[in-house]
């Protein structure tokens, strides 16, 4: 919704008042220029939220603080714009708004006082203008997610306070200038999905300030990774997906002795990588190896005790999942999804429920037997399409902050524990899952999603789902359910989607005359065939 003439004029004239109290009236005669160079959406309709955005310097009265709120500011920034006016501005955020594909004007350079430039997602288009040289006080550059072209030589002269600067999601091609690398103050360091090639040279690389360091998505070559490994004072390196020509040696990482992140997913690693005996950084917390063509389990990861997230999803690694792993003591999400492991090693009983995982995904893979009990601590649990048998373990009940649960695609046998209203997300889908639907969904259960189809379940559909009224998804379809039609469903004022195909169900599918009007408020998708119903489908089912 676009702000109205009126509205616009009382807006202004409120801008002036609040804003008078510490701006000159020039500034806010500015102020008020540049916002009528634009459309507003009615997230500006909140006066005051666009005015916590501006701040005046007590003494001078003029404008040095600008931040606009995302998503309030749509059209084009001209050359011209009143913007360009306010040059005490020391510090502009326009992120998330949209600036229509605008070239990035050389007007910035009018700016000079600028220390932090903010202008992510923001549409601009085309070449960094050479005027942006003018801002030596810049600390902070950011010009991410835009459409950005052209190469990085004509931003690194004379930005020589930056100390953090990020380019990441642009269209920036050409090499790295080496003395990017080494500007005196620059820690921070996103150059992430753009096009850029070749490598960097460096005579002083012991003069790099550089702490974290994002590369990936680009094309580089290879040599790239012996001049990273130099950057000693790395903590936070991310080289996802490089696609360099040959696999990279994990050891080249062991002179990176700060290195508490790693991100190398969507690159090859050579075999040897997973054997060494050298030491890996000690304080590593978060191991991203995703999609790295890893056929044996890394054995380096033993010692790295300070280690929380671990993604080693997408590669080869056959066998057992050594017990050590659930003694890392600090260890939250595991991402084992999509590979071959067949096993756990160790005790069923203790090797998961000792361990303070709280995101486990070992989906996709081909683990046979029974399913372990799962951590104490667990909260999101998948383990879909695997060849686990036997029963689900009844621990489930007692892992009190479990909330997704998603075993489907498996060929566990038995019954349904009887506590699926703890969870919010259930999906036990083809399984061979039988007897009743336990009717323990309590008052207040939490379930949104329940999907038990392709099971061999029978019985009635358990009345107490009335008690779950998150309830958005159930699906029972190709079981041996034998019921009426539930017309009580309807008091699930949630339930956007009902699958009761391939059951037992029998009886009228019109409702009663004493039932009053049928009507599933946010009813999406009914699935019924292939039972034994009788009647036709009244309209007003869908009524909503
Ligand atoms: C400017 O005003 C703010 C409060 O509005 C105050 O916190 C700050 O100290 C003042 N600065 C100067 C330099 O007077
Ligand atoms: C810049 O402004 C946007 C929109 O208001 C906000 O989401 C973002 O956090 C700001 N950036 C910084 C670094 O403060
Ligand atoms: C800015 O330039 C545009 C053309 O590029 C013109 O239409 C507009 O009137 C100018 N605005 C001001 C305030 O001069
Ligand atoms: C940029 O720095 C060079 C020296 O490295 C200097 O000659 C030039 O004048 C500077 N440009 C600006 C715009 O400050
Ligand atoms: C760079 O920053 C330092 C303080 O960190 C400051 O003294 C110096 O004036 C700045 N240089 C420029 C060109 O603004
Ligand atoms: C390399 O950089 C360091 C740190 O900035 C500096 O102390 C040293 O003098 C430089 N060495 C050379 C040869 O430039
Ligand atoms: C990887 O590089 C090759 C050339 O070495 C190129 O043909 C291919 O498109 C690149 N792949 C991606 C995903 O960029
Ligand atoms: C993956 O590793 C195998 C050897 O373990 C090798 O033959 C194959 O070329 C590698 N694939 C890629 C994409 O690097
Ligand atoms: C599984 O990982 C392989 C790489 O090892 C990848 O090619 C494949 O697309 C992945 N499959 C899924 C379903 O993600
Ligand atoms: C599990 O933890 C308990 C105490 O926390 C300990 O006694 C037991 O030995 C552990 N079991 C395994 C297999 O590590
Ligand atoms: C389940 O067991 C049957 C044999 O009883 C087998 O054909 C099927 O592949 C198994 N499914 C899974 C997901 O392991
Ligand atoms: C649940 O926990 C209690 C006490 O912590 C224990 O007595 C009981 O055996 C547990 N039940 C299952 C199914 O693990």
């Amino acid at each position: 919704m676009l702000y109205s003439f009126w509205r616009l004029l009382s807006l202004v004239s409120i801008l002036h008042c609040v804003a008078a109290l510490q701006c000159l009236p020039d500034q806010t005669e500015t102020l008020k220029r540049f916002k009528n160079e634009f459309q507003f959406s009615s997230i500006c309709s909140d006066d005051t939220n666009f005015l916590r955005g501006v701040v005046c310097d007590n003494t001078t009265g003029a404008v040095t603080f600008l931040e606009l709120p995302g998503g309030c500011i749509r059209g084009t920034l001209r050359p011209n714009s009143s913007l360009f006016e306010l040059s005490h501005l020391r510090y502009l955020n326009l992120s998330f708004n949209n600036f229509d594909s605008s070239l990035l004007s050389s007007a910035f350079g009018q700016l000079k006082n600028l220390e932090v430039l903010l202008l992510s997602s923001n549409g601009f288009a085309g070449q960094v203008p050479s005027s942006i040289r003018n801002l030596p006080k810049l600390t902070k550059l950011q010009l991410s997610h835009n459409k950005l072209t052209g190469n990085l030589a004509p931003l690194v002269q004379n930005l020589t306070n930056l100390s953090a600067l990020d380019l990441s999601f642009n269209q920036f091609s050409g090499t790295i200038p080496s003395s990017l690398i080494t500007m005196p103050f620059l820690s921070y360091l996103d150059l992430s999905d753009n096009q850029l090639t070749g490598s960097f040279e460096i005579t002083n690389i012991s003069s790099s300030k550089l702490e974290t360091l994002q590369l990936g998505n680009n094309h580089f070559e290879a040599e790239i990774i012996d001049h990273i490994s130099k950057l000693v004072s790395l903590q936070y390196l991310s080289l996802s997906s490089l696609n360099i020509s040959h696999p990279i040696d994990l050891k080249i990482f062991y002179s990176l002795k700060s290195l508490s992140h790693l991100d190398l997913s969507g690159n090859s690693l050579t075999p040897t990588s997973m054997n060494s005996d050298i030491e890996f950084p000690k304080d590593m917390e978060v191991l991203l190896l995703s999609g790295c063509n890893i056929s044996d389990f890394p054995r380096f990861l033993k010692p790295l005790k300070k280690l929380w997230y671990l993604d080693l999803s997408n590669n080869r690694i056959k066998g057992d999942v050594p017990d050590w792993l659930w003694s890392l003591p600090l260890l939250v999400s595991l991402d084992l999804h999509n590979n071959s492991f067949t096993g756990f090693r160790g005790s069923l009983d203790h090797v998961l429920a000792n361990s303070s995982v709280q995101v486990l995904d070992i989906a996709l893979n081909s683990f046979k037997g029974s399913f372990p009990n799962p951590p104490v601590s667990i909260i999101h649990l998948s383990a879909w399409n695997n060849s686990f048998t036997g029963e689900i373990p009844l621990s489930v009940c007692n892992r009190t902050a479990l909330d997704i649960l998603d075993l489907s695609y498996n060929n566990f046998t038995g019954s349904i524990p009887p506590c699926m209203g703890n969870f919010s997300i259930v999906n036990l889908w083809k399984n061979k899952l039988e007897g009743n639907i336990p009717d323990e969904f309590y008052s207040g259960s939490l379930t949104q999603t329940f999907d038990v189809g392709y099971n061999k379940l029978t019985g009635n559909l358990p009345r107490s789902l009335l008690n779950s009224s998150l309830l958005r998804f159930l699906s029972v379809d190709h079981n041996n359910i034998n019921d009426s039609f539930p017309f009580w469903l309807k008091a699930l004022k949630n339930l956007k989607v009902l699958t009761l195909r391939s059951n037992r169900f029998d009886g009228p599918i019109s409702p009663p005359d004493e039932q009053g009007p049928l009507a599933f408020p946010k009813l999406e998708i009914l699935e019924i065939s292939h039972n034994r119903f009788t009647g036709t489908l009244p309209r007003n089912y869908f009524t909503n």
